[in-house]
Formats: structure tokens, sequence, C-alpha cells
């Protein structure tokens, strides 16, 4: 990718530097072009009736669970959370076999990516990634001084282990990892990922984003709270804005060793989740059945895109989420606009030189609608 995307968070930057930890710049972080095509495009299209298939949210949610829930809890909006911050931390350390010490909430995965590029990218050093890969820890902690060494992904687009392993320099603070990771989609096996941090966690800091995991039939959903457990320098983040529906509602956690959760802990703000998304958060998150309804409706939908792909004889990568990257049949710029001509967000990502389409999973309708709408576009 070209520097676009860095130069473009400089650039923000400079209108907010007397508070580098604003919401308003994790925001522009968050919705940041990531590609010459969205740089030379008016940032974040208009959105008026148009389908958001560009940021990876859930078209069903919030679930009827954590709906009831908010609107139980409206009645507290004068009340501070410190009692539901403190039941919540103790339901999810009991879900996730942890104590709640093991346990730091934030105003969704993205809040808590940030404190942990403040608090790995404060002293320089190299943050490494594969790349592509969900970018925010990284930018933030190059706001910080920090450098960002890029692991490109294989060939079928999934994380190169090896070769991030190999990257490691003296001077490595931390090692993201995503899986399955965006917007890539891709999955590498958790024996593969496991035996990656037995090798590099006892030198330096293992994060692993598992924002998409619920999205894997339950029997897969491997996670590497075990090495959380066996006292690993490793920390996991995980979200509700994916399965559970609630990116409007912002809320997400950490789960590592009481140390580690200590130092990146004193980088957040006051209290950044309200009473409402607590509540949410705290009556889905052993929503099975909702949680199994958006895998399987997902998965319907997501078969449309793939079979058009297969029909037309493009390739891309595997996905296991809520996304589908593929590259780019025609120059992204056009497809962008012609796409939000006809009504449907979707992103265009710069890698190896080659655009690449990463289009989100909407509902059954909304994809079939998007794949003539594509079609149309591209020929
Ligand atoms: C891999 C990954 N991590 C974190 C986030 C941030 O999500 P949130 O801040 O809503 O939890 C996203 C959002 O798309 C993501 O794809």
């Amino acid at each position: 990718m070209k520097n676009n995307r860095r130069e473009w968070i400089k650039s923000a930057l400079r209108f907010s530097l007397a508070a580098p930890l604003s919401a308003t710049v994790v925001q522009q972080l968050m919705a940041a072009p990531v590609s010459g095509a969205e740089s030379s495009l008016p940032h974040l299209p208009a959105e008026g009736g148009k389908v958001r298939l560009n940021f990876n949210e859930n078209p069903y949610g919030p679930g009827e669970s954590a709906r009831q829930a908010v609107i139980r809890t409206l009645a507290e909006g004068n009340r501070y959370p410190f009692g539901e911050i403190d039941a919540l931390k103790a339901q999810l350390a009991k879900k996730e076999g942890v104590t709640p010490e093991h346990i730091h909430l934030g105003a969704g995965s993205g809040d808590l990516l940030c404190q942990a590029g403040v608090a790995y990218g404060l002293e320089g050093g190299s943050i490494i990634s594969a790349f592509p890969t969900f970018p925010m820890l990284m930018d933030y902690a190059a706001v910080f001084k920090a450098r960002w060494d890029k692991v490109n992904v294989n060939d079928q687009l999934e994380h190169d282990y090896k070769a991030m392993a190999a990257a490691v320099k003296a001077d490595t603070k931390l090692v993201f990892i995503c899986n399955p990771n965006n917007p890539t989609g891709t999955l590498v096996d958790h024996k593969v990922v496991e035996a990656f941090c037995d090798e590099v966690s006892p030198k330096v800091t293992v994060y692993a984003d598992e924002a998409y995991r619920e999205f894997l039939p339950p029997e897969q959903q491997h996670t590497l709270v075990t090495q959380v457990k066996k006292g690993a320098n490793v920390i996991v983040s995980r979200t509700f804005s994916k399965i559970y529906g609630l990116a409007g509602l912002r809320i997400g956690y950490l789960i590592a060793r009481p140390d580690i959760i200590r130092n990146i802990a004193q980088y957040a703000g006051d209290i950044p989740m309200s009473q409402t998304a607590i509540a949410a958060a705290a009556a889905c998150a052993s929503d099975e059945s909702f949680m199994k309804m958006v895998r399987d409706k997902n998965a319907e939908a997501r078969a449309v895109l793939t079979s058009y792909l297969d029909q037309k004889k493009m390739w891309y990568g595997k996905s296991h989420t809520n996304f589908v990257f593929f590259p780019a049949p025609k120059d992204g710029k056009a497809i962008l606009a012609g796409m939000e001509q006809k009504g449907y967000l979707m992103r265009i990502w710069d890698f190896k030189g080659k655009e690449w389409c990463r289009v989100s999973i909407g509902t059954l309708d909304q994809m079939k609608g998007f794949v003539k709408a594509f079609d149309e576009t591209i020929s």
C-alpha cells in the first residue's frame, strides 16, 4: 500500500494536536482510506438509503435479549455504571475461565486497540503485523513514533507465521495477529497460531484480535485465552460489535494477565462505556440462539457472493467471516463510484501493487442485489 493512509491520518491529526487521544481521531483511524481509490473519492460517501457493505456490520442485530436490556436500563441512565462494570467483568471472567482482574472493558475493541497502541508505541521500536490486516493498533502506535513492520500474507491470503516470527527484532514491542483476519477473512489453524505464541511470546507480547471468532462453528471457536491462562505474554481482544450486533453501542474487552491489563488500562479514559452498552452486552454475551441465527444467515448470504465469484471464475480468499476479499476485476475507483451510484457501499484495498475488493455480507436480499449491481458495474 502507498503511504496515503499514513499521510491521511497525519493530516487528520494536525487538527487535533491538542488532544491526540480524542474520540475524533479514533473514529478517523477506524474509517481511514485503505487505498488510493478510496483517498481519491469523497471520504465516507453520503449514505442516504445505501446498503452498507463497507464496515463488516451485522445487518440483523442487536438481538432481542440486548434490545430488551437496553429498554429496561434506560431508567438507570442517570446513574454512573460503577457496579455494572464490575458485574460485567465478573460475568465475562466466568465465561472465559479467568479472574475479573484479567478483564478490561472498553468502548468497542477499537478503544482497546488504541490503548494498547499507546502502551506499546509510546517508546518507539516496532510493532509487527501481517499485511493487510486491521490497522488500528499500528496506526495509533505510529502516532507515538512506533514503526509498523508489515509481513505480507501468503498467496492464500493467510498470516505467514514463520515469516512473522522471523521478523521479530531486538526493538520489537508487540506482534499483532488477527484470526480470522480482516480484511482477508482467512483463518489459520489454531495449532499453528499456538505454536507461534509458544515461540514468540517469551520474547515479545502477542496481541490476538479475535473480533470474528464467533462466526466460526462453535467446535472451531478456538481461542488464545488458553495462552493467557498459562500466564503467557498474550493479550486477546473481543468485541460485541460483530456477531452480537452492538457496533453502535460500543463495547468490547481484553483478556490478559493482570499486570498486562494494568499497563494498558492506565491509558483508558474515565468510564467510556454507557449503562445501555453494558446492559446489552451482559444480556447477549451468552445468547447462543441469536449467534447461531446470525452465523447461519451470514453463511447463506455469503454463498450468494461466493457462488457469483465462482461462476465468474474470480478467485477470492476463503472467508470464515462476514466479508469476502478478492482482486478487483476493474479500476477500484470506478467500482466504488459505480457501486455507490447503484446504492451499495464497499471497500477497496491496495495490496502488492493491486487493488482488492472487500465486501461485507448483508442480508440475503442485499447480497442478491449486490451481485446484480456488481456484475453490471464491472461489465
Ligand atoms: C479485526 C477488527 N478488530 C477490531 C475492530 C473494531 O471494532 P469495534 O471497535 O467495533 O469493537 C474491527 C472493526 O471492524 C475489526 O475488524
